[in-house]
């Protein structure tokens, strides 16, 4: 597959150093509190926008700090905590998730796209988006805004999102698509004023 790519990573990486919101679940290096933030709030996102989730993500992480507590908590708490969340099914898969992660997994996410899909919840994206934010590995998150942005960009449908772009920062970058969505790429009134990737973006080409 071809795509004009080779400039892509730098352009929005340096669009995401300078512009990336501050998201309570954005935490420094690798450790089990980055683990459980990312899981936590890859959950909480699926289906639901980030300005809604941010109020939910900090009350759920002040009752219940890490994945021992999540798993040892019993599930009506975890239910009220997600209450007015919607789609209720991500609660109790999380909930199964910790159990088995802490049972079976030593309390770590496994390194695995397949272990982490026979885990309760986990689909190809938040796999994705899993291996990508917490083993910098080279895979992005197809969600609504990042299918947007590949159209947009290159016409491309895709459902390997891996080894796609090359960079060393592959979480950053994965991070970096969906943020690029939401705020640049949007779906209605893209800002294409502002867009550092217009030179070779088809959809700027075909409007312009
Ligand atoms: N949507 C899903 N996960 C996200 C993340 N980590 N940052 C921004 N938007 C997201």
């Amino acid at each position: 597959m071809h795509i004009n790519n080779k400039n892509l990573p730098k352009k929005i990486l340096s669009w995401y150093d300078n512009n990336k919101r501050r998201l309570p679940w954005r935490v420094g290096q690798n450790s089990k509190k980055k683990q459980y933030y990312r899981i936590l709030s890859e959950f909480m996102l699926q289906q639901t926008q980030v300005k809604t989730v941010i109020p939910y993500f900090k009350s759920f992480v002040n009752k219940v700090p890490n994945l021992k507590a999540l798993s040892k908590s019993n599930e009506k708490k975890i239910l009220k905590l997600w209450e007015g969340l919607g789609y209720y099914s991500r609660a109790k898969n999380l909930h199964r998730t910790s159990k088995i992660l802490v049972k079976k997994y030593d309390s770590q996410i496994p390194d695995s796209f397949e272990k982490l899909k026979e885990l309760p919840g986990i689909g190809d994206y938040t796999a994705n988006i899993l291996l990508a934010l917490i083993y910098n590995r080279p895979r992005i998150g197809i969600d609504g805004n990042v299918k947007r942005v590949l159209l947009r960009l290159f016409n491309l449908e895709t459902k390997d999102p891996s080894n796609l772009f090359k960079t060393k920062r592959n979480g950053d970058l994965a991070e970096a698509l969906m943020e690029f969505g939401a705020i640049i790429c949007k779906p209605k009134d893209p800002l294409c004023y502002k867009c550092l990737l217009k030179k070779n973006c088809l959809y700027y080409k075909s409007e312009s």
